[in-house]
């Protein structure tokens, strides 16, 4: 046993000071139950948000900031800064300098920024399918969606380099939008794709942006490497990791790095707007929670692995890749020859299961695909296993 107990079980449902999304009973957990009464035995593996507590340093730092108890208007310090590029030099051998970073209240606002900053209204943001959401992120600025389907060979996702040459050529389509490693499929992009991505890019002056914010999340020794390593900053803004990596969601916070020089001076400064409880919980983060995080992963893989081992095993029909980053696993139910409606009501209905529905995340296919989250402790993730092989075995 590790230094840290990630299976203890929280109650995140009736926990004073929970106010957990994931697990509450608004109306949107009725529809996703299809009931107007939430069983109470149900479990949730639709967000990507981790039902493991806090690494120790983090909640010492936000005791600190609420044992003050003066919540003025805050800085942001030089150990701020220190502590994000000291995470990208030694987790990621990336030298990042403190003026490169801008901070955010989140992936999708750091996301919006670049769309807003480093494109035009009416320009097109190129997202390949599947994909975790972004409209709200394009179509609310005036920018259009130009999607294209990535190939998939029983589970293993890769570029339409075809398809996706033809939208960069389009001098209305001006910024891509790419993860490392990709939610929902798990991909972690080889050095070889990645050349092939940028190269397409640059040739046709496609800005890339890199929602990169499952990149502490490698799977079973794989290694994640940022497009900047690989190919130079040019043309690139990184959204890093944080929110993800230490289930910081709810305290709202992100770094960008930009290290093309005409990019960052687009993007000009940024006010900070964070709170002294996520400025104080960053620099825990970055500067003492490496070991929290390699447990963390190691966990991971063993979680991650008994799911897709058992469901392999136990359910042939349903295609699951085993992810080589993220902790997500992309459902693919066609074998089964069910309608979306009986997909719903055997996961939900029967097993008592919230999965996200793939319908947003891939359309059209996507309304037999699901998502899942491994983000609780074993015993629950054994409990929905065997939920879920009960009700499609029946
Ligand atoms: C790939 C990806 N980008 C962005 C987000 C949203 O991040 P934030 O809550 O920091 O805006 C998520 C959340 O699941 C995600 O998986």
């Amino acid at each position: 046993m590790g230094k840290y107990n990630f299976d203890e079980i929280i109650d995140r449902i009736h926990e004073e000071g929970s106010l957990s999304s994931k697990w509450s009973s608004n109306e949107r957990m009725a529809t996703m139950f299809l009931t107007d009464k939430l069983p109470e035995d149900r479990l949730c593996f639709f967000v990507a948000d981790m039902d493991f507590r806090c690494a120790p340093p983090i909640i010492e730092a936000i005791k600190k900031v609420a044992n003050h108890g003066i919540f003025g208007y805050s800085v942001v310090p030089d150990a701020y800064y220190n502590a994000v590029c000291r995470w990208m030099k030694d987790r990621f051998s990336l030298e990042v300098k403190a003026e490169q970073i801008r901070c955010y209240s989140g992936a999708h606002s750091a996301v919006v920024a670049a769309i807003q900053k480093l494109t035009k209204p009416g320009d097109g943001i190129i997202i390949p399918h599947p994909t975790y959401y972004y409209t709200n992120d394009v179509i609310p600025q005036g920018r259009y969606y130009a999607s294209f389907q990535m190939k998939n060979d029983n589970g293993y996702y890769t570029f339409d380099w075809e398809a996706f040459e033809a939208l960069c050529k389009n001098p209305q389509n001006t910024a891509v939008i790419l993860q490392q490693p990709h939610n929902p499929t798990g991909r972690i992009w080889t050095e070889e794709e990645i050349k092939k991505i940028t190269k397409i890019c640059r040739d046709n002056n496609v800005l890339m942006i890199c929602d990169d914010v499952h990149m502490d999340f490698p799977r079973n020794g794989n290694k994640i490497v940022p497009f900047i390593n690989v190919v130079g900053p040019e043309g690139i803004v990184l959204i890093t990791g944080l929110g993800k990596t230490f289930n910081l969601a709810g305290l709202h916070i992100t770094n960008m790095i930009v290290q093309d020089e005409a990019l960052l001076e687009k993007i000009g400064p940024v006010r900070a707007a964070l709170s002294p409880f996520s400025t104080a919980a960053c620099i825990a983060a970055y500067t003492e929670c490496d070991e929290w995080v390699d447990e963390l992963n190691a966990y991971l893989d063993e979680s991650v692995n008994y799911v897709v081992d058992r469901l392999h095993n136990e359910l042939p029909k349903l295609k699951v890749f085993r992810p080589e980053g993220t902790y997500i696993l992309w459902m693919d139910f066609t074998d089964f020859g069910m309608t979306a409606e009986e997909i719903n009501q055997k996961i939900a209905g029967e097993a008592h299961i919230g999965l996200s529905d793939g319908a947003g995340m891939f359309p059209p296919e996507g309304t037999i695909f699901r998502r899942m989250c491994v983000t609780s402790p074993k015993s629950v993730m054994k409990e929905a296993v065997d939920r879920l092989v009960k009700a499609f075995n029946a």
